[in-house]
């Protein structure tokens, strides 16, 4: 496995396998078996003539709020163990005054679905994250990149803007890996209490719950409602959304015969949780 942390050294170690497949995973760091799982998916995908490049760069450009920055897990020398156990060849590890200029003027804003759900919450967030993958695939030029479901809006918000760009790259969506106790797997978990990491898996509970609830009929605003009484009254815990959504389109399902998403946002203490799950009639 080889490492870059300037784009000069990035664009070095590429320049041998331009023409191969590349797949790409990037991440923010504080990798778990979820990251861990997308880099195996990228190895596969990639096959042993193609390459895996892997980047880790806590972006603060997407956060909204710095206590949340200054509070992300930084995990550098395990980070590199995981994606060399996954068969990654070359990561990407930049800061950020190598990834960014000082003066840098130009955002990526995407307009349609970033306007609800996380989007409606955290102002700037996804433009920070258009813009540093739209830079990634800039740098690495990946065939293919692949993003976990955990994060649903994001993944549908990256395939919008390569659909609308024309960014020459396959977007993979890969399920959410959990914890045996169903919690989704995340960065932040770690900084749960114990008192909230029993309770976390609740979130996946209660939406496999409303899962079948949608599916025997009930109500789109009864599903909502029972969620997010179940988690609001967990101490501790503020809901931060609970919405229904159509999959596609992240806004109202007007066609119930439509794939919906069902997805949740709650703060258990200070630390934000986010989980989802598709739903069909
Ligand atoms: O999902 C993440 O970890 C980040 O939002 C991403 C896609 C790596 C961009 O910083």
């Amino acid at each position: 496995m080889q490492t870059a942390s300037t784009k000069e050294d990035l664009r070095n170690l590429l320049a041998p396998h331009r023409g191969k497949r590349i797949v790409m995973v990037p991440t923010m760091g504080a990798l778990h078996e979820g990251h861990a799982t997308l880099m195996r998916q990228a190895r596969a995908l990639a096959g042993a003539e193609g390459v895996v490049v892997s980047s880790i760069f806590l972006n603060p450009v997407q956060f909204d709020n710095a206590g949340d920055l200054a509070a992300y897990p930084q995990t550098p020398e395990a980070d590199l163990a995981v994606c060399r156990d996954c068969g990654v060849d070359i990561v990407f590890m930049p800061t950020p005054d190598i990834m960014y200029c000082g003066d840098r003027s130009i955002t990526m804003e995407e307009t349609h679905l970033s306007t609800v759900l996380c989007g409606a919450k955290r102002p700037g967030h996804f433009a920070g994250v258009c813009l540093v993958v739209s830079k990634l695939f800039n740098l690495v030029q990946p065939t293919d990149a692949i993003f976990g479901k955990k994060d649903y809006q994001q993944l549908a918000i990256l395939r919008r803007m390569v659909r609308d760009l024309d960014i020459p790259v396959s977007i993979h969506g890969a399920e959410i890996v959990r914890e045996a106790d169903g919690l989704a797997l995340s960065s932040r978990n770690v900084r749960l209490t114990p008192e909230h990491r029993a309770a976390a898996p609740t979130i996946c509970q209660t939406l496999q719950e409303a899962k079948q609830a949608y599916k025997a009929g009930a109500a789109a605003a009864t599903v909502c409602e029972t969620v997010h009484k179940t988690l609001a009254a967990i101490p501790g815990v503020q809901v931060d959304y609970v919405e229904l959504v159509d999959a596609e389109t992240l806004h109202e399902l007007t066609d119930d015969k439509r794939m919906a998403l069902l997805a949740v946002a709650a703060f258990f203490g200070e630390v934000r949780l986010i989980d989802n799950t598709e739903l069909t009639r």
